[in-house]
């Protein structure tokens, strides 16, 4: 169950997301063309802006404590907001500016629960290796609808688009040499 529900839906949002991302944002058109580099940043500007985690559910508080001003009892159940820690001032960086290789989001969660790391290492490789793939094949792909149009999946938890329509020139299947 945590494979499926942790682990596939989450990596094909990131795929998605990021390929929206790169088809919608000038920032990264020149990717398009081959630069490897812009594909890790555009998955790294998801995970800060666009995450398919946004929220957890949930954590039960395992004693009173105070957090943020709130006073928490043992036994309380957490919502873990995590898009919206991303966008608290204090973690990240001002501005429009690309996060670069700052990872220090919250997407994967933190603490004793968080997103095992070889699970994160897994993802990263099978999301990065789909879009270089798709990238590599479709060099000319672009976006088939308005951007306005888009639609995400209704979910308070998974961020993810329904469809990503697309247009290209089909390429004739490689021969079997
Ligand atoms: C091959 C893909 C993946 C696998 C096998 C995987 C596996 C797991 C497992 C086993 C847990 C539960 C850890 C625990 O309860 O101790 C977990 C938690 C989690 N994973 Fe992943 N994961 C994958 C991809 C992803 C991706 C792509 C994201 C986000 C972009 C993500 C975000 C999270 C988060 C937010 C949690 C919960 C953290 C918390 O409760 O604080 N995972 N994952």
């Amino acid at each position: 169950m945590v494979m499926m529900a942790a682990g596939h839906q989450p990596t094909a949002d990131w795929i998605g997301n990021s390929l929206r991302l790169m088809l919608t944002d000038g920032r990264f058109a020149a990717s398009l063309f081959g630069g490897r580099n812009s594909v890790a940043e555009a998955m790294n500007e998801v995970l800060w802006e666009d995450t398919p985690t946004q929220n957890v559910a949930g954590r039960w508080a395992s004693r009173d404590t105070h957090l943020g001003g709130q006073h928490i009892r043992a036994g309380d159940l957490l919502l873990l907001g995590l898009q919206a820690a991303n966008s608290d001032p204090q973690v990240r960086p001002v501005g429009d500016d690309l996060t670069g290789g700052n990872n220090a989001h919250f997407s994967f969660g933190h603490g004793e629960h968080r997103c095992p790391f070889p699970a994160q290492e897994v993802a990263e490789v099978i999301a990065r290796t789909g879009i270089e793939v798709v990238l590599d094949r479709l060099p000319d792909i672009d976006l088939d609808v308005p951007a306005d149009l888009l639609t995400r999946r209704p979910s308070p938890w998974l961020r993810g688009l329904t469809e990503l329509p697309v247009r290209f020139t089909p390429t004739p299947a490689l021969g079997g040499n």
